[in-house]
Protein backbone atom coordinates (compact mmCIF):
# COMPACT_ATOMS: atom_id res chain seq x y z
CA UNK A 1 0.00 0.00 0.00
CA UNK A 2 0.99 3.43 -0.50
CA UNK A 3 0.75 6.33 2.32
CA UNK A 4 1.57 9.91 1.45
CA UNK A 5 4.25 9.99 4.01
CA UNK A 6 6.31 7.91 7.14
CA UNK A 7 5.94 8.90 10.55
CA UNK A 8 7.45 7.42 14.22
CA UNK A 9 6.42 7.94 16.89
CA UNK A 10 8.62 6.97 19.71
CA UNK A 11 7.38 5.51 23.09
CA UNK A 12 3.83 4.66 21.13
CA UNK A 13 3.04 1.73 23.65
CA UNK A 14 3.17 4.11 26.86
CA UNK A 15 0.79 5.97 27.94
CA UNK A 16 0.56 9.29 26.52
CA UNK A 17 2.01 7.44 23.72
CA UNK A 18 -0.50 4.55 22.63
CA UNK A 19 -2.90 7.53 22.77
CA UNK A 20 -0.96 9.47 20.22
CA UNK A 21 -0.54 6.48 18.02
CA UNK A 22 -4.71 5.30 18.02
CA UNK A 23 -5.42 9.20 17.24
CA UNK A 24 -2.65 9.41 14.44
CA UNK A 25 -3.35 5.53 13.29
CA UNK A 26 -7.83 6.10 12.95
CA UNK A 27 -7.69 10.27 11.65
CA UNK A 28 -4.94 10.02 8.70
CA UNK A 29 -4.98 6.24 7.07
CA UNK A 30 -3.12 7.97 4.69
CA UNK A 31 0.23 7.91 6.40
CA UNK A 32 1.85 5.77 7.90
CA UNK A 33 2.79 5.27 11.48
CA UNK A 34 5.85 3.41 12.88
CA UNK A 35 5.55 2.70 16.43
CA UNK A 36 8.89 2.59 17.87
CA UNK A 37 9.64 1.45 20.83
CA UNK A 38 11.71 -0.44 23.49
CA UNK A 39 9.07 -2.36 25.49
CA UNK A 40 10.82 -1.28 29.26
CA UNK A 41 8.28 -2.38 31.72
CA UNK A 42 6.51 0.86 31.24
CA UNK A 43 5.24 -0.32 27.49
CA UNK A 44 2.67 -2.38 26.99
CA UNK A 45 1.94 -3.37 23.53
CA UNK A 46 -1.62 -4.42 24.65
CA UNK A 47 -2.46 -0.49 25.16
CA UNK A 48 -2.94 -0.62 21.11
CA UNK A 49 -5.18 -3.90 20.63
CA UNK A 50 -7.83 -1.80 19.08
CA UNK A 51 -5.57 -0.63 16.34
CA UNK A 52 -2.66 -3.06 15.59
CA UNK A 53 -4.63 -4.91 12.73
CA UNK A 54 -4.72 -1.81 10.82
CA UNK A 55 -3.23 -1.53 7.21
CA UNK A 56 -1.14 1.71 7.93
CA UNK A 57 0.15 0.63 11.80
CA UNK A 58 3.36 -1.06 12.41
CA UNK A 59 5.27 -1.47 15.40
CA UNK A 60 8.94 -2.04 15.62
CA UNK A 61 10.72 -2.46 19.12
CA UNK A 62 14.41 -0.76 19.26
CA UNK A 63 15.84 1.21 21.69
CA UNK A 64 16.50 4.90 20.45
CA UNK A 65 19.87 5.00 22.03
CA UNK A 66 20.81 2.58 19.19
CA UNK A 67 21.98 5.06 16.89
CA UNK A 68 22.79 2.53 14.10
CA UNK A 69 19.16 0.57 14.27
CA UNK A 70 17.73 3.63 14.39
CA UNK A 71 19.21 5.16 11.06
CA UNK A 72 18.44 2.45 9.72
CA UNK A 73 14.64 2.45 10.52
CA UNK A 74 14.81 6.16 9.47
CA UNK A 75 16.11 6.03 6.11
CA UNK A 76 14.51 2.28 4.98
CA UNK A 77 11.38 3.84 5.57
CA UNK A 78 12.07 7.05 4.28
CA UNK A 79 10.75 8.77 7.56
CA UNK A 80 9.90 12.56 7.31
CA UNK A 81 8.51 13.16 10.44
CA UNK A 82 9.29 12.34 14.15
CA UNK A 83 6.91 12.63 17.22
CA UNK A 84 9.20 11.82 20.25
CA UNK A 85 7.94 10.66 23.20
CA UNK A 86 9.90 8.02 24.36
CA UNK A 87 11.55 8.30 27.86
CA UNK A 88 11.79 7.07 31.42
CA UNK A 89 8.78 9.13 32.71
CA UNK A 90 8.56 8.39 36.60
CA UNK A 91 10.16 11.01 39.04
CA UNK A 92 10.26 8.76 42.00
CA UNK A 93 12.43 6.26 39.99
CA UNK A 94 14.72 9.06 38.79
CA UNK A 95 15.57 9.26 41.97
CA UNK A 96 17.14 5.92 42.46
CA UNK A 97 18.14 5.59 39.08
CA UNK A 98 19.48 8.69 37.55
CA UNK A 99 21.81 7.03 35.19
CA UNK A 100 18.37 5.17 32.57
CA UNK A 101 17.29 8.58 32.49
CA UNK A 102 20.47 10.26 31.55
CA UNK A 103 20.52 7.78 28.59
CA UNK A 104 17.06 7.17 27.76
CA UNK A 105 15.90 10.81 28.14
CA UNK A 106 19.43 13.07 26.58
CA UNK A 107 21.54 9.84 25.13
CA UNK A 108 18.42 8.50 23.52
CA UNK A 109 17.27 12.12 22.08
CA UNK A 110 20.46 12.96 20.81
CA UNK A 111 20.62 9.80 19.00
CA UNK A 112 17.62 9.88 17.45
CA UNK A 113 18.06 13.83 16.10
CA UNK A 114 21.47 12.60 14.91
CA UNK A 115 19.72 9.83 13.17
CA UNK A 116 17.07 12.27 11.62
CA UNK A 117 19.53 14.40 10.39
CA UNK A 118 21.94 12.50 8.33
CA UNK A 119 19.18 11.06 6.37
CA UNK A 120 17.14 14.27 5.99
CA UNK A 121 20.25 16.89 5.81
CA UNK A 122 21.60 16.19 2.33
CA UNK A 123 17.59 15.63 1.08
CA UNK A 124 17.04 19.34 2.60
CA UNK A 125 14.73 20.22 5.31
CA UNK A 126 11.32 20.98 3.02
CA UNK A 127 8.55 18.58 4.44
CA UNK A 128 10.43 17.31 7.62
CA UNK A 129 9.71 17.47 11.19
CA UNK A 130 11.25 16.04 14.46
CA UNK A 131 8.82 17.14 17.38
CA UNK A 132 9.63 16.82 20.63
CA UNK A 133 7.17 16.39 23.88
CA UNK A 134 8.52 17.46 27.07
CA UNK A 135 7.07 18.28 30.30
CA UNK A 136 6.26 21.36 33.09
CA UNK A 137 8.85 20.29 35.06
CA UNK A 138 11.61 21.44 33.32
CA UNK A 139 10.77 24.89 34.58
CA UNK A 140 11.20 23.91 38.14
CA UNK A 141 8.96 24.87 40.92
CA UNK A 142 6.12 27.73 41.11
CA UNK A 143 5.39 28.64 45.35
CA UNK A 144 2.18 27.90 46.74
CA UNK A 145 1.31 31.80 47.59
CA UNK A 146 -2.30 30.52 48.53
CA UNK A 147 -2.12 28.02 50.77
CA UNK A 148 -5.74 27.63 51.09
CA UNK A 149 -6.59 28.26 47.48
CA UNK A 150 -8.84 30.97 45.99
CA UNK A 151 -11.07 29.39 43.18
CA UNK A 152 -12.18 32.80 42.19
CA UNK A 153 -8.44 33.74 41.25
CA UNK A 154 -9.28 32.75 37.80
CA UNK A 155 -11.31 35.29 36.73
CA UNK A 156 -8.94 37.74 37.96
CA UNK A 157 -6.26 35.74 35.89
CA UNK A 158 -4.24 34.40 38.52
CA UNK A 159 -4.31 30.21 39.78
CA UNK A 160 -6.35 29.51 42.92
CA UNK A 161 -3.13 28.89 44.29
CA UNK A 162 -0.38 31.40 43.33
CA UNK A 163 -0.67 33.68 40.87
CA UNK A 164 2.09 32.91 38.35
CA UNK A 165 2.64 30.46 35.69
CA UNK A 166 4.88 28.69 33.66
CA UNK A 167 5.14 30.56 30.14
CA UNK A 168 7.10 29.66 27.33
CA UNK A 169 9.93 31.70 28.44
CA UNK A 170 10.45 30.74 32.24
CA UNK A 171 13.43 30.37 32.76
CA UNK A 172 14.93 26.60 32.97
CA UNK A 173 15.06 25.10 36.73
CA UNK A 174 14.60 21.77 36.95
CA UNK A 175 15.32 19.58 39.89
CA UNK A 176 14.83 15.95 39.86
CA UNK A 177 17.06 13.49 37.40
CA UNK A 178 14.06 13.19 35.52
CA UNK A 179 13.41 16.70 34.55
CA UNK A 180 16.89 17.73 34.60
CA UNK A 181 17.52 15.06 31.68
CA UNK A 182 14.04 16.15 30.08
CA UNK A 183 15.26 19.65 30.22
CA UNK A 184 19.03 18.75 28.42
CA UNK A 185 17.34 17.02 25.89
CA UNK A 186 15.21 20.36 25.22
CA UNK A 187 18.13 22.15 24.66
CA UNK A 188 19.39 19.64 22.47
CA UNK A 189 16.53 19.34 20.10
CA UNK A 190 16.74 23.59 20.06
CA UNK A 191 20.64 22.93 19.49
CA UNK A 192 19.95 20.74 16.21
CA UNK A 193 17.30 23.51 15.10
CA UNK A 194 19.35 26.42 15.66
CA UNK A 195 22.39 24.84 14.56
CA UNK A 196 21.89 22.97 11.45
CA UNK A 197 17.99 23.93 10.55
CA UNK A 198 16.02 21.13 12.01
CA UNK A 199 12.84 21.61 12.03
CA UNK A 200 11.85 20.85 15.57
CA UNK A 201 9.18 21.71 17.77
CA UNK A 202 8.98 21.62 21.50
CA UNK A 203 6.28 21.35 23.39
CA UNK A 204 5.83 21.61 27.45
CA UNK A 205 2.69 19.75 28.88
CA UNK A 206 1.35 19.83 32.58
CA UNK A 207 0.94 16.46 34.52
CA UNK A 208 -1.47 14.15 32.10
CA UNK A 209 -4.47 11.38 33.18
CA UNK A 210 -6.53 9.03 31.51
CA UNK A 211 -6.51 5.48 30.76
CA UNK A 212 -3.31 3.59 30.31
CA UNK A 213 -1.63 4.71 32.45
CA UNK A 214 1.30 2.79 34.55
CA UNK A 215 -0.13 2.42 38.31
CA UNK A 216 2.99 3.63 39.62
CA UNK A 217 1.63 7.74 38.94
CA UNK A 218 -0.76 9.23 41.65
CA UNK A 219 -3.90 8.57 40.00
CA UNK A 220 -4.37 4.95 38.40
CA UNK A 221 -2.17 3.78 41.51
CA UNK A 222 -4.88 5.62 44.05
CA UNK A 223 -7.71 4.38 42.06
CA UNK A 224 -6.15 0.84 42.50
CA UNK A 225 -5.55 0.78 45.98
CA UNK A 226 -8.71 2.51 47.09
CA UNK A 227 -10.59 -0.61 44.95
CA UNK A 228 -8.33 -2.89 47.27
CA UNK A 229 -8.79 -0.95 50.36
CA UNK A 230 -4.84 -0.64 50.25
CA UNK A 231 -3.51 2.48 51.83
CA UNK A 232 -2.95 5.21 50.20
CA UNK A 233 0.83 7.19 50.72
CA UNK A 234 0.71 10.77 50.25
CA UNK A 235 3.85 12.05 49.94
CA UNK A 236 4.27 15.27 52.97
CA UNK A 237 1.27 16.88 54.35
CA UNK A 238 -0.17 16.36 50.04
CA UNK A 239 -0.35 19.80 50.11
CA UNK A 240 1.71 20.09 46.91
CA UNK A 241 -0.11 21.28 43.31
CA UNK A 242 -0.62 19.91 40.00
CA UNK A 243 -1.98 20.96 37.40
CA UNK A 244 -4.19 18.09 35.25
CA UNK A 245 -4.53 17.56 31.99
CA UNK A 246 -6.76 14.37 30.12
CA UNK A 247 -4.68 12.42 28.05
CA UNK A 248 -6.80 12.89 25.09
CA UNK A 249 -6.55 16.65 24.77
CA UNK A 250 -2.80 16.57 25.10
CA UNK A 251 -3.10 13.71 21.78
CA UNK A 252 -5.07 16.05 20.37
CA UNK A 253 -2.66 19.33 21.52
CA UNK A 254 0.42 17.18 19.82
CA UNK A 255 -1.82 16.59 16.43
CA UNK A 256 -2.65 20.22 15.98
CA UNK A 257 1.11 21.39 16.91
CA UNK A 258 2.81 18.73 14.56
CA UNK A 259 0.87 19.92 11.11
CA UNK A 260 0.46 23.76 12.16
CA UNK A 261 3.00 24.51 14.88
CA UNK A 262 5.51 27.16 13.60
CA UNK A 263 9.08 25.19 13.17
CA UNK A 264 11.49 25.59 16.17
CA UNK A 265 8.64 27.22 18.75
CA UNK A 266 7.94 25.89 21.88
CA UNK A 267 4.61 25.49 23.21
CA UNK A 268 3.24 25.27 26.75
CA UNK A 269 0.25 22.70 27.42
CA UNK A 270 -2.71 22.57 30.09
CA UNK A 271 -5.73 23.41 30.98
CA UNK A 272 -5.73 25.88 34.06
CA UNK A 273 -6.53 23.28 36.21
CA UNK A 274 -4.86 23.03 39.40
CA UNK A 275 -5.49 20.50 42.21
CA UNK A 276 -3.94 20.19 45.83
CA UNK A 277 -3.00 16.69 45.29
CA UNK A 278 -5.16 15.73 49.48
CA UNK A 279 -7.65 17.56 47.35
CA UNK A 280 -7.87 15.54 44.61
CA UNK A 281 -7.04 12.22 46.58
CA UNK A 282 -10.38 13.22 48.22
CA UNK A 283 -12.20 13.57 44.87
CA UNK A 284 -10.97 9.65 43.36
CA UNK A 285 -11.45 8.64 46.85
CA UNK A 286 -15.28 9.46 47.13
CA UNK A 287 -15.57 8.97 43.04
CA UNK A 288 -14.04 5.25 43.64
CA UNK A 289 -16.78 4.62 46.44
CA UNK A 290 -19.67 5.58 44.57
CA UNK A 291 -18.77 4.03 41.77
CA UNK A 292 -18.20 0.90 43.72
CA UNK A 293 -21.69 1.26 45.76
CA UNK A 294 -19.82 1.84 48.84
CA UNK A 295 -21.09 4.40 51.78
CA UNK A 296 -19.64 7.85 51.13
CA UNK A 297 -16.09 8.61 53.72
CA UNK A 298 -15.80 4.71 54.12
CA UNK A 299 -11.98 4.80 52.77
CA UNK A 300 -10.87 8.15 53.72
CA UNK A 301 -8.87 6.15 56.15
CA UNK A 302 -7.10 4.62 53.55
CA UNK A 303 -4.91 8.17 53.47
CA UNK A 304 -1.25 7.31 55.03
CA UNK A 305 1.00 10.53 55.09
CA UNK A 306 4.04 9.12 54.67
CA UNK A 307 7.81 10.72 54.03
CA UNK A 308 8.11 13.66 51.41
CA UNK A 309 9.57 12.59 48.03
CA UNK A 310 13.30 14.16 48.35
CA UNK A 311 13.50 17.74 46.30
CA UNK A 312 9.81 17.60 45.92
CA UNK A 313 8.87 20.51 43.57
CA UNK A 314 5.28 22.42 45.41
CA UNK A 315 3.51 23.24 42.51
CA UNK A 316 2.81 23.44 38.60
CA UNK A 317 0.99 25.62 36.92
CA UNK A 318 0.80 26.01 33.23
CA UNK A 319 0.17 29.19 31.06
CA UNK A 320 -1.25 27.68 27.94
CA UNK A 321 -2.13 31.02 26.18
CA UNK A 322 -0.07 30.77 23.66
CA UNK A 323 -1.13 27.46 22.32
CA UNK A 324 -5.17 28.50 22.11
CA UNK A 325 -4.38 31.95 20.76
CA UNK A 326 -2.02 30.74 17.77
CA UNK A 327 -3.61 27.23 17.27
CA UNK A 328 -6.77 27.77 18.41
CA UNK A 329 -6.60 24.39 20.94
CA UNK A 330 -8.70 24.24 24.24
CA UNK A 331 -8.85 21.22 26.48
CA UNK A 332 -12.28 19.76 26.17
CA UNK A 333 -12.89 17.97 28.86
CA UNK A 334 -13.94 19.06 32.12
CA UNK A 335 -12.02 17.69 35.15
CA UNK A 336 -14.75 16.34 36.82
CA UNK A 337 -16.16 14.41 33.73
CA UNK A 338 -12.63 13.44 32.63
CA UNK A 339 -11.86 11.95 36.52
CA UNK A 340 -15.54 9.91 36.37
CA UNK A 341 -14.07 8.54 32.60
CA UNK A 342 -11.06 7.67 34.08
CA UNK A 343 -12.20 6.21 37.32
CA UNK A 344 -15.06 4.07 35.33
CA UNK A 345 -11.93 3.38 32.82
CA UNK A 346 -9.65 1.84 35.48
CA UNK A 347 -12.66 -0.03 37.65
CA UNK A 348 -13.49 -1.94 34.43
CA UNK A 349 -10.36 -2.78 33.75
CA UNK A 350 -8.77 -4.46 36.32
CA UNK A 351 -7.34 -7.31 34.25
CA UNK A 352 -5.07 -4.67 32.50
CA UNK A 353 -4.10 -3.08 35.87
CA UNK A 354 -3.63 -7.03 37.06
CA UNK A 355 -1.45 -7.81 33.89
CA UNK A 356 1.03 -4.62 34.53
CA UNK A 357 1.14 -5.11 38.26
CA UNK A 358 1.73 -8.60 38.34
CA UNK A 359 4.32 -7.92 35.61
CA UNK A 360 2.75 -10.88 33.28
CA UNK A 361 2.32 -8.25 29.89
CA UNK A 362 6.20 -8.27 30.12
CA UNK A 363 6.40 -12.10 29.59
CA UNK A 364 4.14 -12.27 26.73
CA UNK A 365 5.53 -9.85 24.69
CA UNK A 366 9.19 -10.81 25.39
CA UNK A 367 8.24 -13.92 24.36
CA UNK A 368 6.64 -12.54 21.04
CA UNK A 369 9.16 -10.14 20.51
CA UNK A 370 12.20 -11.98 21.29
P1 LIG B 1 5.48 6.22 29.89
O1 LIG B 1 6.53 5.95 30.90
O2 LIG B 1 4.08 5.75 30.13
O3 LIG B 1 5.93 5.63 28.48
C1 LIG B 1 7.22 5.75 27.98
C2 LIG B 1 7.36 4.84 26.78
O4 LIG B 1 8.71 4.99 26.26
C3 LIG B 1 7.19 3.34 27.10
O5 LIG B 1 6.38 2.72 26.13
C4 LIG B 1 8.61 2.80 27.05
O6 LIG B 1 8.68 1.42 26.68
C5 LIG B 1 9.25 3.70 26.00
N1 LIG B 1 10.71 3.78 26.16
C6 LIG B 1 11.40 4.02 27.30
N2 LIG B 1 12.73 3.98 27.04
C7 LIG B 1 12.86 3.74 25.71
C8 LIG B 1 13.98 3.61 24.85
N3 LIG B 1 15.25 3.69 25.30
N4 LIG B 1 13.76 3.38 23.53
C9 LIG B 1 12.49 3.27 23.05
N5 LIG B 1 11.39 3.37 23.83
C10 LIG B 1 11.58 3.60 25.14
O7 LIG B 1 5.53 7.80 29.66
P2 LIG B 1 4.33 8.85 29.43
O8 LIG B 1 3.79 9.25 30.73
O9 LIG B 1 3.44 8.33 28.37
O10 LIG B 1 5.17 10.08 28.86
C11 LIG B 1 5.47 10.17 27.47
C12 LIG B 1 6.28 11.42 27.21
O11 LIG B 1 5.53 12.56 27.62
C13 LIG B 1 7.59 11.48 27.99
O12 LIG B 1 8.56 12.04 27.15
C14 LIG B 1 7.28 12.40 29.17
O13 LIG B 1 8.44 13.07 29.59
C15 LIG B 1 6.27 13.34 28.55
N6 LIG B 1 5.29 13.92 29.49
C16 LIG B 1 4.58 13.12 30.33
C17 LIG B 1 3.63 13.69 31.18
C18 LIG B 1 2.78 12.83 32.08
O14 LIG B 1 2.02 13.38 32.90
N7 LIG B 1 2.83 11.53 31.99
C19 LIG B 1 3.43 15.08 31.16
C20 LIG B 1 4.19 15.86 30.29
C21 LIG B 1 5.11 15.27 29.44
P1 LIG C 1 3.20 11.67 39.95
O1 LIG C 1 1.96 11.04 39.43
O2 LIG C 1 4.38 10.81 40.26
O3 LIG C 1 3.60 12.82 38.91
P2 LIG C 1 4.74 13.99 39.03
O4 LIG C 1 5.66 13.66 40.13
O5 LIG C 1 5.41 13.89 37.69
O6 LIG C 1 3.99 15.26 39.22
O7 LIG C 1 2.85 12.47 41.28
C1 LIG C 1 1.86 13.47 41.31
C2 LIG C 1 1.87 14.10 42.68
O8 LIG C 1 1.44 13.13 43.65
C3 LIG C 1 3.26 14.54 43.13
O9 LIG C 1 3.14 15.75 43.88
C4 LIG C 1 3.73 13.42 44.04
C5 LIG C 1 2.44 12.90 44.65
N1 LIG C 1 2.42 11.46 44.97
C6 LIG C 1 2.06 11.03 46.26
O10 LIG C 1 1.76 11.83 47.15
N2 LIG C 1 2.05 9.69 46.50
C7 LIG C 1 2.38 8.76 45.56
O11 LIG C 1 2.37 7.53 45.85
C8 LIG C 1 2.73 9.22 44.24
C9 LIG C 1 3.11 8.24 43.17
C10 LIG C 1 2.73 10.58 44.00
Amino acid sequence: MEFDRTIIITGGAGFIGSHVVRLFVNKYPEYKIINLDKLTYAGNLANLKDVEDKPNYQFIKADICDYETIKEIISTNNVTGIIHLAAESHVDRSIVDPFTFARTNVMGTLSLLQAARVFWEPQGWAGRRFYHISTDEVYGALELTKPEGDPSAKECGGGPFGDDFFTESTKYQPHSPYSAAKASSDHFVRAYHDTYGMPTLVTNCSNNYGPFQFPEKLIPLFINNIRHRRPLPVYGKGENVRDWLYVEDHARAIDIIFHEGKIGETYNIGGFNEWKNIDLIKVLIKTTDRLLGRPEGSDDDLITFVTDRKGHDMRYAIDSTKLKEELGWEPSLQFEEGIEKTVKWYLEHQDWLDNVTSGDYMKYYEEMYK
